[in-house]
């Protein structure tokens, strides 16, 4: 299976009360599962079948399959996002990512306002992400199944999954209330400076 629904790297109530047990139990165990089974029946006996899933998603992008990208897109972000979560999250990134936020960003808080701004301006579905754009670090939001792999020239360095099955049962429609937790109380800034650190 090129595709899989990786463990939770924490305990399932880990997140609580910033995220719930219910909503990690929905999100992780049945909505990713969904989208890992739809993109491992499409590449069932296609050339697909042997590649990494980064490369079925810039495959399926290059070719127009956009039934088979949504798929792929959807399991390879979900995977993303497990590790841009953390029950340690928030506060501040240090050393050299801290460095480039202040350089290319303005800062923690600004970038936080960034991010709040782009995820809470989003029309329906879809992530936000922090991303190195050939080094520069940059806010983005990508729409559907899109995904910053997808894009020439950005490493996602964190996500954040802006369809509702991701917060509906905790906050209801409110992603403001969400994306606020998100940067308060969940981010991963570790797993971030790992990927910056792999960019460079
Ligand atoms: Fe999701």
């Amino acid at each position: 299976m090129t595709f899989i629904v990786p463990p939770l790297p924490y305990d399932q109530a880990a997140l609580e009360p910033h995220m719930s047990a219910r909503t990690l139990s929905f999100h992780h165990d049945k909505h990713h599962l969904a989208y890992v089974n739809k993109a491992n029946e499409l590449i069932a006996g296609t050339r697909y079948e042997t590649m990494e899933p980064i490369d079925v998603v810039r495959g399926a992008k290059a070719e127009g399959n956009q039934k088979l990208f949504n798929q792929a897109g959807q399991a390879w972000n979900h995977s993303f996002l497990w590790n841009s979560l953390s029950p340690n999250g928030g506060g501040a990134p240090t050393g050299e990512l801290a460095a480039a936020l202040e350089r290319d960003l303005g800062g923690v808080e600004k970038f936080g306002e960034a991010f709040t701004a782009e995820s809470v301006g989003h029309f329906a579905s879809g992530w936000a992400w922090l991303v190195a754009d050939k080094g520069a670090l940059k806010v983005i939001s990508t729409h559907d199944a899109d995904t910053a792999i997808a894009h020439e020239g950005l490493t996602p360095l964190l996500v954040l999954d802006l369809w509702e099955h991701a917060y509906y049962l905790d906050y209801q429609n409110a992603r403001p209330a969400f994306v606020g937790t998100y940067l308060k109380s969940l981010i991963n800034w570790d797993f971030a400076a790992q990927n910056f650190a792999a960019a460079a």
